[in-house]
C-alpha cells in the first residue's frame, strides 16, 4: 500500500521543522540552561560519535527567544574521571566562586561525572559531582581543579545536579537525585557543598530510578502565596511506561522539603500528577536567571523516551526537544497544579491563520483542514469544544498512506489520549505504540480548550489551560495531509477554531 513510501529521505521526513535536534548524532537531556545577555542557551547530554548513547559530553545550542537555535560547538567533553552527565548552570553575578570578576560574572556548571571504569569495576563512587566555569557567556568551560566537589561514594546513582539562588534564604541551593530519593545541598561559593536534607523516600512514583530533579519556588497564580515545586524525572515507571516526569509541591524552610497535605492526598488519589503523560517528555528541567522583570519559569525536556530513544528510524541524528515551555502554579479548590503553556515567543511564527467560530460537529467525521490550505507540519492549533457528552472525541492527523496519529477525549471513561498505534513506522520497537496513552481526568467538564503544537514527528497537546499535557512523537510515511475529527453519538461543537500556520 505505501507505493510512494521512497519519494522522501529520512531527513526530509522526519528532521522537525522547529523542534532543536542536533545536526548530527546523540542527543538526550537538556542541561545547564540558563539566560544571559540576551541569549537562552541549552546544553545537551550529547555523544557525537553515534547515533545511539555513549560517553557524554555537553552539546550546546543558543537562542534569543527558545524557538530558533543556533547549535554551537561541543561546551564541555569526557576526561579522565569520567562522562559528563546531565547538571546546571548559573550565572553567578557576584562573582561568589572567584572564577570570575563582578565585571565579567563567571557562568558556573555543575554536572555529574559518571566514571566507567569504577561502574566496570563495580567499585564505589561510580557518579560524583564535578564544577566547570565559563568566562566567554558559556561557550567555553574550565574544569575546576579540585574535582570533583561532591561525593557519596556508597550511593551508586548519585546524579543529575541543579542548581539555583535561593533568594528567600540567600543560599545556593542544589537538589540531585540519589536513587529513590533527592538530596539538599546549599554552598555559599559553588565550591563547597553542604548536606541539608533529602526527600522522597516511600512518597510520589517510584517505578524505578529517581533522575533529573529540579527545585523552585513558584508564586501561585493570582495571589501572593509561594510553593516549593520539585520535578522529578523516572525511568521506568511513568504513567504510561517508560520515562516520565512527576512534580511535587510543599513548602521549604531552607533546609527540609515538606509536601503540601492536599497535594499530598492528591497524588496518592492520582497515582503520582505528571508534568506530561504522554510518552516522550522527560529530563525536562527549567532556565536559570530569568530577568525578575520577566519572572516566567521556562521549561524544556527531552521528548524521547528510554523505552526505545536509541532506536528511533532517524539516520543522522536521534532525538529532539520539546517546545519550551512556562509552567504555571495555579490553586483550585485547595488542590495545587502544574499548568504547561508552549511559550509565547511562538506567536512571531504566525505565518498565515485560518479561524473558524462556530461548527457544529453532526456528521460522524468531519474534516477540519487539509494539505491544500496548510502545511500541516508546522501547526499550533486551538479551539474550545462545547456541550461534551458522555462520547468519544477523536482528533486526527492522516495522510493518503494510512497513517493517523489521533489524540482526544474519552469522555465515556474519562480519560485524555494519544494514540500513535497506526502512526507510520512502529517497525523499530515493539513498545513504541503498544497501547494507547492515557491521562486520568482531574476533574469533571463540559467544556474545555484545547491547544495542540504539530511538527513532522510530534505532537503536543494542552488540555484545559494545560492543566494536562501529552506529548509523543510519531514517523509517518509520509507527511500528513488532513486534521479531521470523529465523535462516536452525538452533537458537539468546536468553538475559536484558530488554525495558525507556523513559518520556519
Ligand atoms: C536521564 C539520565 C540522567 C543522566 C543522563 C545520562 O535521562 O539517565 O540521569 O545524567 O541521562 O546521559
Amino acid at each position: 500500500p505505501f507505493t510512494d513510501k521512497n519519494e522522501y529521505s529520512n531527513e526530509e521526513l522526519y528532521r522537525p521543522n522547529f523542534h532543536f535536534t542536533p545536526k548530527k548524532a546523540w542527543m538526550n537531556d537538556p542541561n545547564g540552561m540558563f539566560y544571559y545577555n540576551g541569549y537562552y542557551h541549552l546544553y545537551f547530554q550529547h555523544y557525537p560519535d553515534s547515533t545511539v548513547w555513549g560517553p557524554m559530553h555537553w552539546g550546546h545550542a543558543i537562542s534569543t527567544d527558545m524557538v530558533t537555535w543556533t547549535e554551537k560547538p561541543i561546551a564541555i567533553y569526557p576526561d579522565e574521571k569520567g562522562y559528563i552527565f546531565s547538571g546546571s548552570a548559573i550565572v553567578d553575578l557576584q562573582n561568589t566562586s572567584g572564577f570570575g570578576s563582578l565585571k565579567n560574572p563567571p557562568i558556573v556548571a555543575m554536572f555529574t561525572y559518571h566514571d566507567p571504569i569504577k561502574e566496570k569495576a563495580n567499585a564505589p563512587g561510580i557518579q560524583s559531582q564535578g564544577i566547570a566555569y565559563s568566562l566567554d557567556e558559556g561557550l567555553t568551560w574550565t574544569k575546576y581543579k579540585n574535582n570533583p566537589v561532591i561525593e557519596f561514594p556508597s550511593i551508586k546513582d548519585f546524579r543529575d545536579p541543579k542548581m539555583i539562588w535561593d533568594n528567600i534564604h540567600k543560599q545556593w541551593l542544589m537538589v540531585l537525585a540519589a536513587g529513590d530519593k533527592t538530596m539538599f545541598y546549599a554552598s555559599k561559593n559553588l565550591k563547597d557543598w553542604e548536606l541539608l536534607s533529602d526527600f522522597g523516600k516511600n512518597i510520589g512514583a517510584h517505578g524505578g530510578v529517581w533522575e533529573c530533579p529540579d527545585f523552585f519556588p513558584m508564586l501561585v497564580e493570582d495571589s501572593e502565596e509561594y510553593k516549593w515545586v520539585l520535578l522529578l524525572s523516572i525511568n521506568p515507571g511513568g504513567p504510561n511506561g517508560g520515562s516520565a516526569t512527576q512534580y511535587f509541591v510543599g513548602d521549604f524552610d531552607g533546609k527540609t522539603f515538606k509536601l503540601d497535605e492536599s497535594f499530598s492526598k492528591d497524588i496518592n488519589q492520582q497515582k503520582g500528577l505528571w508534568i506530561d503523560y504522554g510518552r516522550d517528555n522527560y529530563a525536562g528541567v527549567t532556565w536559570s536567571n530569568i530577568s525578575e522583570t520577566d519572572g516566567r519559569k521556562l521549561f524544556m525536556g527531552w521528548m524521547s523516551n528510554w523505552d526505545y530513544a536509541n532506536k528511533v528510524p532517524t539516520e543522522k541524528w536521534r532525538s529532539s526537544m520539546t517546545m519550551a515551555r512556562e509552567l504555571k502554579l495555579i490553586k483550585e479548590d485547595n488542590h495545587y497544579r502544574i499548568t504547561s503553556h508552549p511559550v509565547k515567543e511562538l506567536q512571531n511564527y504566525v505565518s498565515k491563520t485560518i479561524k473558524k467560530e462556530t461548527l457544529k460537529i453532526k456528521d460522524k467525521k468531519t474534516v477540519l483542514i487539509d494539505k491544500s490550505l496548510v502545511d500541516l507540519s508546522k501547526l499550533d492549533i486551538q479551539f474550545t469544544l462545547k456541550n461534551l457528552k458522555k462520547d468519544v472525541y477523536t482528533f486526527s492527523f492522516s495522510n493518503g498512506s494510512n497513517n493517523t496519529i489521533s489524540f482526544g477525549i474519552n469522555k465515556k471513561e474519562n480519560y485524555f489520549f494519544i494514540d500513535r498505534r497506526k502512526s507510520g513506522d512502529l517497525s523499530f520497537s515493539d513498545v513504541f505504540a503498544k497501547q494507547i496513552s492515557k491521562a486520568p481526568f482531574t476533574e469533571d467538564f463540559n467544556e474545555m480548550n484545547v491547544r495542540v503544537i504539530v511538527d513532522k514527528t510530534s505532537i503536543e497537546v494542552f488540555y484545559n489551560d494545560g492543566k494536562t499535557v501529552m506529548t509523543e512523537i510519531f514517523f509517518p510515511e509520509k507527511p500528513m495531509e488532513t486534521f479531521n475529527v470523529t465523535k462516536e453519538n452525538f452533537e458537539f461543537t468546536i468553538e475559536n477554531l484558530t488554525i495558525n500556520q507556523l513559518n520556519f
